[in-house]
């Protein structure tokens, strides 16, 4: 009896000490497994991929007709107001192929015309991500 009343506190705050082991050993793993702050770092954001985007329209030689800040040029139109024709897609489609889609769009064969002879050149050195960029850029911009 007496026996039994000594040792069962010592086995209460033993097993308390080891179920705190068990709680606190976990947490301590897993917040070593996930380093947050990196993935975070690591994701573009959308101001970084808008300034990719001009960027790629500077280097790409948009400017060289469209002009720096897209205001148009003797060789090609102004891209303002582009969100009211294009959607990101298609316009990123373009691009590649303005051919295409000059034939089948009476509005881009008139602007066409007021530029002849230079025409919109498909950008085939820019791969897809490259010209969604350059796209994105044309249309957020705008947006602010
Ligand atoms: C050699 C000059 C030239 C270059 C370089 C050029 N463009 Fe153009 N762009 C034109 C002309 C001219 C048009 C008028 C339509 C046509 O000719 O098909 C046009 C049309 C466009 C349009 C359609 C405008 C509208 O009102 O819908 C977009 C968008 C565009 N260009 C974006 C670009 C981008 C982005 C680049 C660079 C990746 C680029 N252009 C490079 C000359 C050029």
């Amino acid at each position: 009896m007496n026996r039994s009343f000594f040792k069962s506190p010592f086995l209460v705050v033993a097993l308390l000490a080891l179920a705190l082991l068990v709680v606190f050993m976990p947490g301590r793993t897993q917040r070593n497994k996930m380093p947050r702050t990196e993935s975070i770092e690591t994701t573009p954001s959308v101001t970084d991929k808008i300034e990719t985007g001009a960027r790629l329209y500077q280097q790409s030689g948009c400017a060289t007709c469209h002009g720096t800040g897209a205001e148009g040029t003797a060789r090609g139109p102004a891209l303002t107001e582009l969100e009211d024709r294009w959607d990101p897609t298609v316009l990123s489609a373009y691009l590649k192929n303005p051919k295409s889609y000059r034939e089948k769009d009476e509005r881009l064969q008139r602007l066409s015309k007021r530029y002849f002879p230079v025409l919109m050149p498909g950008l085939e050195t820019l791969n897809e991500a490259e010209r969604s960029l350059i796209s994105d850029y044309l249309l957020r911009r705008l947006e602010d």
